[in-house]
């Protein structure tokens, strides 16, 4: 059985990858942390329970930073809706989260289970960095860490150089990667290996599923803003490949080891990514840079979440 921690700003691919999740067997979702990032923690939070409605499970979700360490709050509703989830009218669910904040449950679910979870984060870092102040060993306490972040070939989503969950919080992922031996990177330009086409979305769309509908529903918003800017139909889902990855990373077929850092003061870069894919400082690699994954695999595993 492989139990994981979802650290989510759940906006629509985030909803998707939780939907993933759930798809699959062997996969035991042992709680929810939720950050500040598409849209405000309250909202993401609120997410979180409205998808559990949708697959009928109880996973507690812990509320977690509302701001970043020290930038000023970002959010990307144009992108997700307002609501983070396309604005799509999802109603708002009875379930409440648990009263502790995401941080200290991190901590606690690591010290109870030493060893035992792999946590996945697919949002700004910034509870991760919180988490890790309060407990330093935690990175010997969870299983392994994958992160849907970065942009290794500074091909930014964000701005020019930066994707969006490291530009959020460059401070939180600058500690995250300077204080976990080894992070698990799905990236914004292996993201962008792996479109699904007009064909495979309508596909996805139309299941005949309660949550292919969900999907259609709450990615109309996202899918006119991508039509917009790349003037096709295409869909990207960051947050579905890291998920994937993290739960199976079988399907991960090229993977490079290297240094990664965030550079927070340069004024067109701050967020940047930086790798050191020759070895020039002399450190010791600390992410585990997927390069290429079995995307009949993950296409397999998307249809798995929606059925
Ligand atoms: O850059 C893509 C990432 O930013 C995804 O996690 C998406 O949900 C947004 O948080
Ligand atoms: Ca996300």
């Amino acid at each position: 059985m492989k139990r994981i921690i979802i650290d989510t700003d759940a906006g629509v691919d985030d909803a998707l990858a939780i939907l993933l999740a759930f798809g699959q067997k062997d996969v035991k979702i042992e709680a929810f942390t939720t950050v500040n990032g598409n849209v405000d923690v309250d909202k993401t939070t609120a997410n979180v329970l409205k998808i559990l409605d949708l697959v009928g499970q109880d996973v507690p979700v812990y509320r977690g930073c509302p701001q970043p360490l020290v930038a000023p709050v970002f959010n990307a509703a144009s992108i997700h809706g307002v609501d983070g989830l396309g604005d799509a009218g999802i109603p708002a669910s009875k379930r409440q989260p648990e009263k502790k904040h995401a941080a200290l449950a991190l901590v606690d679910l690591a010290n109870q289970y030493p060893g035992e979870i792999s946590l996945i984060a697919i949002g700004p870092l910034t509870n991760l960095a919180a988490a890790l102040t309060l407990d330093p060993d935690l990175p010997h306490k969870f299983a392994d860490l994958t992160i849907m972040g970065g942009a290794i070939y500074a091909r930014g989503n964000t701005n020019v150089t930066a994707e969006f969950n490291i530009y959020a919080d460059a401070e939180a992922a600058r500690v995250v990667f300077e204080r976990w031996p080894k992070v698990r990177v799905l990236s914004w330009e292996t993201t962008m290996l792996y479109p699904f086409n007009g064909e495979q979305v309508a596909h996805f769309f139309n299941m005949g599923t309660a949550k292919s509908k969900f999907f259609h529903d709450i990615y109309q918003k996202t899918l006119g803003f991508l039509r917009e800017k790349f003037h096709q139909d295409l869909l990207f889902s960051a947050d579905g490949l890291a998920v994937a990855c993290a739960i199976d990373p079988s399907i991960i077929t090229r993977k490079e080891e290297h240094f990664m850092e965030v550079e927070l003061h340069g004024a067109s870069t701050r967020g940047l990514t930086a790798v050191d894919w020759f070895g020039l400082g002399g450190k010791p690699a600390n992410a585990e840079i997927i390069l290429e994954l079995d995307h009949a695999r993950y296409v397999q595993m998307i249809e798995d979440g929606l059925r």
